[in-house]
Parts: structure tokens; sequence; C-alpha cells
């Protein structure tokens, strides 16, 4: 049954743009979320993000029947979400894309992966049953993730009159690492998505991937149409934010803490296993060894903001960085110099206070869809700033040419990059910001988000 309010635009996603948390007497307070989804669809009125309760304070705001307008939570069981997000998407999908598989135990397809699966499929199919009743006819949809791979497929049979986008936010795995998966599972994610009826990605190299995929294992993307939207920095929010009196409080202690006349590289992640940030303090440590004249006269500000620590492996990588960024310290750490300055704690305001006066960036992942650190910090910059950046992150596409590229996994290579950035002479390093702040700009997230809309309706 189609609900009342029907809404003509609706987004879904695993994470909503609110949260949650219950206090001890019972009572809830929310939290609003970022990011670029969150901004773009400030663009549009009359819209809906359907999102899965997340924590135990999201299900009884479903509960208690607490809601934002704009947003429905579904209250899917707690055991199969954690089977579809923790299991699946997280520690299947994510590291099929991201390419993270290195032991020679894993992966191990068993009956414990096929009942996680089935949860997987039934979170998905919760999602298209919920679109489903709120769509209005004739409605948009856009899907966002690997978390939601069968909702364009499964939502297209029970309402054909929607159009449906599908989003993918990560890199699409090349053809035969993808082929890890099941053969079965692998083509019912395809179909998934092919049941869209158009699916975008944020760089072309990741739509190539799945293209290549499609027409390896199903002999083509069928009716379904392939776009690229490469979502870039919100310039005016963050310009604004970045001058607020928090950020400048922090930008003092933060200076006191790097002492004065010292350079800083800086780095600003959540604990993934696919950002590579214990390869950064190796590259680091190295240019230490390697660069002596650099002992004293910079700072590493490492944020390493924890995620997804139901997961065992996330947990250890957390207390990996954290261990060597001590080892560092103990090695070459003197009375007046701390070289690595971890913090844990997310802070946006810190981290704008730290991209203000990064004198470089390093953002190195292994894979990443697009870093939109890469792309926040040349915007805000109070003094120009060069960053090291990876040719495997999505922002190499359109920042390449104006940052020092490196590849992920040389560490030596990694260590003479960030030499080379500290060494760059002020101008050039003027010259080189402001070129990346061109480039990251110019898709803002309300345009990206409007873009999506009209290049779906089009078709
Ligand atoms: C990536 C994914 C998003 C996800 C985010 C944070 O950017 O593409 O879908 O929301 O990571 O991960 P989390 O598991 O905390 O939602």
């Amino acid at each position: 049954m189609v609900s009342e309010h029907a809404a003509q635009i609706l987004v879904a996603s695993n994470r909503g743009p609110v949260s949650y948390t219950r206090g001890e007497d019972g009572s809830l307070t929310s939290k609003r979320g970022g990011g670029g989804l969150v901004s773009g669809l400030s663009a549009v009125d009359d819209k809906l993000w359907v999102c899965a309760a997340l924590s135990e304070g999201d299900r009884e705001a479903v509960r208690q029947g607490v809601a934002e307008p704009g947003v429905r939570m579904l209250d899917i069981d707690a055991g199969l979400h954690a089977d579809a997000y923790n299991g699946i998407a997280n520690s299947v999908l994510w590291f099929v894309h991201h390419m993270l598989y290195q032991t020679p135990l894993e992966p191990a397809f068993d009956a414990g992966f096929r009942r996680q699966w089935a949860s997987y499929e039934a979170y998905n199919r919760a999602f298209a049953e919920a679109l489903a009743e709120e769509a209005g006819e004739g409605a948009t949809v856009l899907v966002q993730d690997y978390h939601l791979a069968l909702v364009p497929g499964m939502l297209s049979e029970l309402r054909a009159d929607l159009r449906i986008g599908h989003f993918s936010h990560t890199p699409w795995a090349p053809v035969d690492y993808f082929r890890l998966l099941p053969d079965d599972i692998g083509e019912k994610l395809l179909r998934g998505i092919l049941g869209a009826d158009r699916a975008a990605f944020l760089t072309r190299r990741w739509a190539d991937a799945f293209i290549g995929c499609c027409t390896e294992i199903l002999g083509g993307t069928g009716g379904t149409r392939i776009g690229v939207h490469g979502l870039g920095a919100d310039a005016e929010f963050l310009r604004r934010r970045a001058h607020e009196a928090d950020v400048d409080e922090r930008m003092a202690a933060l200076r006191e803490q790097v002492g004065a006349g010292r350079r800083t590289i800086v780095r600003v992640d959540r604990t993934e296993l696919s950002k590579n940030i214990v390869r950064g303090l190796l590259a680091y440590r190295a240019l230490l060894e390697e660069h002596p004249e650099w002992r004293e006269q910079v700072s590493h500000i490492a944020f390493a903001y924890p995620s997804r620590q139901d997961l065992a492996v996330y947990r250890e990588y957390t207390a990996a960085v954290q261990t060597l960024a001590d080892e560092i310290n103990a090695e070459f750490g003197t009375p007046g110099w701390t070289p690595v300055i971890l913090h844990v704690k997310d802070d946006f305001a810190r981290s704008l206070a730290a991209y203000r006066l990064a004198d470089v960036a390093l953002v190195n992942p292994i894979r990443d869809g697009m870093n939109l650190v890469a792309k926040e910090v040349p915007v805000v910059s109070d003094d120009g700033c060069v960053l090291v950046l990876s040719r495997e992150a999505g922002a190499y596409e359109e920042l390449g040419d104006a940052s020092i590229v490196v590849n992920p996994y040389d560490v030596t290579g990694t260590a003479e990059a960030l030499h080379q950035a500290l060494s760059m002479p002020y101008e050039e390093r003027a010259d080189r910001t402001k070129a990346l702040a061109a480039a990251a700009t110019a898709l803002p997230p309300q345009q990206w988000f409007l873009d999506q809309l009209e290049a779906l309706r089009e078709g």
C-alpha cells in the first residue's frame, strides 16, 4: 500500500542523517550527521530518507515513534542487521571492493557466510518494501552503496512506476578480484544493481570496473545506464566552519603541542584498514631515518577516529596504529618534541584546525572511492599545503596533477614523497594548493545530487 504522505524523492542508505543515544534517565538525544549526502539532499524538498536503526538509542526512538521530519528509520532485528552489515557488507563486500583480503585463510565462503547472506537478502528486502510503501506515483529513488546492492532489483519488481538510481561510494573491484565471490552471489549483486535505471560511481575507473564485471559475468549491463559523478568538497560550508571560534581554539592547542616553528604532516581518517595508516606511520619513520635533518623539525599529526569496532580486525588495526605511534615516539622523541601526535577521539573542529595548519597532507589509502579529506584540506588551508596522494584514491583522477603521487604499498617511496613535499619551495606549494582547491570544489554536494536526479529523469 502506498502511504498517504507519499514522497517524490527518496534516498535509502544504511546509515541515516541522524542518530539517537539514550541517557541514563531514559531520555533520547539526537545527533545530526554530516557528509556529502546530507548536504546534497538539502538541495531538494519533498523528500524522505529511509535508513536503518543502528543503535539501541535508534531502536528506542523508533519504538517511541520519535522521528525527524523526512526520515524513516527501519527497526530491523538487531541480529539480522549485524549479519548483513558487519558480516556481509563490511567483512565481505567492503573487502572485495577495496581488495583487502590478505591471509591464506581468507576469504572462506562457508555455511556461516551463507547464513549471513540470507540476512543480507532479508535486510535488503526490508528496505525495498519500505521504499515501495513510501514512494509516490512515479517517484525517484536513490539507493546508496554496497549495503543495499539488491534493493534496486527488488524494488523495481514491487513498483515498476519508479525511477531508481544506485550510487556506489566505494571503489568497484576489477573482475578477477570480484570473482572471489561465489558465482551465484556475484551474479545476484550485479543483477541487483542492474535493477536500477541508472547506476553511478564516483570515478570513471570504478564505473569501468563495474561494466567489466557485468560484461564478463552477465554478458552486458542490460538496459541500465552507467554514470559518473565525482563528489566535490563543500567549499562554502567548510570555509565558514573552519573560521569559527572552536576551530581557532583547537588550532592554538595543536600549535602548542607541535611546538613553535615546526612543520606538520597531517592525516585525518576513520581507523579503517583501507586508509593505510600503518604504512603511513612507517613512511614517516623512514623519513626520520633517511633524512635525519627533519628530526625535531616536523611533527606528524595523525587523527585516526574509531570505526566499525564490532569487528575484531578493526579493533586490532586500531591497536596496531597506537602501538606503532608509541614506538616512533619512544625511538625518536626528545623532551621538547613529540614526533607523532595521535588523536583518536572524533572531533570535527579539531580536524579543520589540523587542515588549516597542515604543511603536508598525507592521503595514502590502499583503495578509496573518492577520499574527501584530500579535497577538503586545500580548500581550508591557511598557508598552502602539499598533498601526498595515493594513486589508488578516487580523488587521484581529479587531483593527481597537482599532488605528489604515491603507490600506497611503497613505504620508501612514500617517505621520499614526504621529503619532497616538505622541501617544496613556498611559491610552488601555493600554486599547487590553488589548483587543488579549484579541482576539489568543481562539483559541490548539492550540484552532485541535482545532477544525479536530472540524469535519472532524462532517461
Ligand atoms: C564509507 C561508505 C559509507 C559508510 C562510511 C562509514 O564511506 O561508503 O556507506 O557509511 O564509509 O562507514 P560506517 O560503516 O561507519 O557507516
